[in-house]
């Protein structure tokens, strides 16, 4: 029996200014409701937070952040800071994204550094891992995942598996229309679990939810959630429309 029930998870990345964030997820909290057996959550602008997590207030619908800095207040103009999300309603926050890696300069540290600081303030950070095409043609694709994963979680002692999501998303599948196969991602992802037992021990491990991104769409959702380590998914650019997010969830 399968112990971890699936997380199917919206990155909007920089996309929908605050009444277009609203009214997708005014729209999505009506179509998901019959939902059980499924988490959702989605992802908004840190401008929508607010105005998004009260829509969700009472549905099924949960929400995270992109994003977070590692101080609780201070003088660093632009961040924002963990008690801050939580102000607004937000129980998720994905941290490591790849675009965050490649563009804002995020590292297996400071990944570390917000990942405390989202356990810290009861946040349930989303950790993401991922290699990139040319680490993958020359075969780096495990030793820089466990670099990422590792570092990332270093100096933790979790206890609680539902505090904590990996989400394995290769970087050339991101918004690329590649998706890895099932095969590719579930040997990633039981190879990603392996490395948590190491860190935290079998039962926790087990329990982890790892999600598998990168051009997730409803053709393809079934097929990778019949694999044994895939429970879930974070997806970006299927994720805008309501309605093409709402059929990923009813996979
Ligand atoms: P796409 O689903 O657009 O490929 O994006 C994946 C992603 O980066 C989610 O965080």
């Amino acid at each position: 029996m399968n112990i971890r029930k699936p997380l199917i998870a919206g990155n909007w990345k920089m996309f929908k200014t605050c009444s277009e964030a609203v009214e997708t997820a005014k729209l999505l909290v009506t179509r998901i409701a019959d939902v059980t057996d499924v988490d959702v959550m989605i992802a908004p602008a840190f401008i929508a937070l607010a105005q998004v997590a009260d829509i969700a207030k009472g549905s099924n619908l949960s929400i995270g952040a992109q994003n977070i800095f590692w101080e609780k207040e201070g003088a660093f103009t632009g961040e924002i800071s963990p008690q801050m999300l939580v102000s607004t309603g937000c129980r998720y926050v994905i941290i490591g994204h790849s675009e965050r890696r490649q563009f804002f300069g995020d590292t297996n540290e400071t990944v570390n550094k917000k990942i405390n600081a989202a356990i810290q303030a009861d946040l349930i950070p989303v950790l993401c891992v991922g290699e990139s095409e040319q680490e993958r043609e020359s075969n780096e694709t495990f030793s820089v995942l466990d670099k990422q994963l590792t570092k990332g979680l270093k100096g933790f002692g979790l206890e609680e598996p539902k505090k904590l999501i990996i989400a394995y998303e290769p970087v050339w599948a991101i918004g690329t229309g590649k998706t890895a196969t099932d095969d590719q991602a579930q040997e990633v992802h039981h190879f990603l679990r392996t490395l948590l037992e190491k860190q935290f021990g079998d039962s926790f491990a087990k329990a982890v939810r790892i999600l598998y991104g990168g051009s997730v769409k409803p053709n393809n959702i079934s097929t990778l959630m019949a694999k044994s380590d895939i429970d879930g998914a974070l997806v970006g650019g299927a994720s805008l429309d309501a309605e093409i997010f709402s059929k990923i969830v009813h996979f």
